[in-house]
């Protein structure tokens, strides 16, 4: 070997053993990490999925756009809600693209898919917003995480919410696992709370001829009603719920009814009450400054979807950073993210057994363009998840 050569290679070796002293691998500085980013970017929770999408960019930007020492890549798939492409989406980022992290998506079906790839393949996946029962349930499994909720809860806390003032309900549901699940969760609560579900409506999503379902809920005459519709549907089932009539006749509850739509819904949905993880006014020193940086870097204020990709983002982090990088330790990542408490901007924020976020539901009020906290209506909720064995 000649005397520049052993030079070069002594000096290669050294710069190996320097790093590894300080505990990054060779790896975690010459590579970028990759994610995934499964999500909608057209049809009814387009808006849904760009929310997520800031939510999470913002954070890593926020790290100087590494994690865990790597600088990252995207990767992004349009999902367009649609069960029928999960499979062929997910594998393509899982195996054409080796994602070291796939996060995704809106919707339930969708995300039930990318659950079992994620299974199938050992890949870290983390929901940021689908609530379907089955992911942190049945289906669930060391790697796979939610930053968001489980159908159930939202469902559940708006059934106490409604309790407290009616005593019989009807529910109007999209015929999928979301809407299913969030009325059963609705039901649990409101009959816990002494009411009866006396009719539950149904229209295949992503429907929007709700003018039959709100006919029929009309001649039932409930002292309220439940909605599960979400995205840009909400816009006209609020609208069409008051040029019916019924704004006040039958108040109209919902979780997600309101959440980052009210410009559009104006007077149709100002007083309708909510319940959710997040809320305007919400005070917290995170949550202030996740608002200014969010609405400087997207000019925009940011809704429930976005602080669930900004908390999908800071749980990976929790994960990389205990492996500082070396996305090889995934026992060690798992273990650093079930055990995360993040500062979220909804509040504190931890995860149940089964990889579920345990989390405050608070009481809103439509004001303006503001869903406005006036209460909590359950401290810290846990999915009870029997199904779950991990
Ligand atoms: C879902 O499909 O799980 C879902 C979609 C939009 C809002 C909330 C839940």
């Amino acid at each position: 070997m000649s005397k520049a050569l052993s030079r070069n290679v002594w000096a290669q070796s050294a710069a190996a053993l320097a790093l590894a002293a300080a505990g990054v691998s060779a790896q975690a500085q010459s590579t970028p990490v990759k994610i995934g980013l499964m999500l909608p970017s057209s049809g009814t929770f387009a808006d849904l999925g760009k929310g997520v999408s800031n939510g999470f960019k913002l954070y890593v930007n926020e790290q100087g756009g590494k994690l865990g020492g790597r600088a990252v890549e995207y990767l992004a798939v349009d999902d367009e809600s649609d069960p029928s492409k999960a499979n062929e989406n997910a594998n393509k980022l899982v195996k054409r693209d080796k994602v070291d992290l796939l996060v995704g998506t809106i919707h339930s079906g969708v995300a039930s898919t990318m659950a079992k790839v994620a299974r199938e393949t050992n890949t870290l996946l983390i929901v940021p917003n689908a609530g379907a029962g089955e992911i942190t349930g049945s289906m669930c499994s060391p790697n796979v995480f939610r930053s968001s909720f489980s159908n159930w809860q939202p469902g559940y806390a708006s059934g106490l919410l409604a309790a407290k003032k009616h005593k019989t309900a009807v529910t109007i549901s999209w015929k999928y696992a979301a809407g299913d699940e969030s009325v059963r969760g609705f039901r649990e609560g409101f009959e816990k709370g002494g009411g009866k579900v006396v009719k539950d409506l149904t229209l295949p999503f992503p429907g929007v001829e709700f003018q039959p379902l709100l006919t029929e809920l009309a001649s039932i005459k409930p002292e309220a009603a439940y909605a599960f519709v979400a995205g840009a549907a909400q816009v006209k089932f609020v609208k069409d719920y008051a040029a019916a009539g019924l704004k006040t006749s039958i108040p109209l509850y919902g979780a997600f009814l309101t959440e980052g739509t009210l410009a559009a819904q104006g007077d149709a949905a100002s007083g309708m009450q909510t319940a959710l993880h997040y809320a305007d006014g919400l005070k917290n020193p995170k949550n202030d400054a996740f608002i200014a940086s969010y609405t400087k870097a997207f000019g925009a204020k940011p809704d429930v979807f976005a602080v669930q990709g900004y908390d999908a983002a800071q749980l990976y982090d929790a994960g990389m950073r205990a492996v500082k990088g070396d996305t090889k330790k995934k026992a060690e990542m798992i273990k650093a993210m079930e055990n995360a408490k993040l500062d979220s901007p909804r509040g504190p924020l931890s995860f149940s057994k089964s990889h579920n976020p345990v989390q405050d539901y608070y009481v809103r009020v439509a004001r303006g363009n503001q869903n406005v906290m006036t209460d909590v209506i359950v401290k810290g909720l846990v999915d009870p998840s029997p199904d779950c064995k991990l």
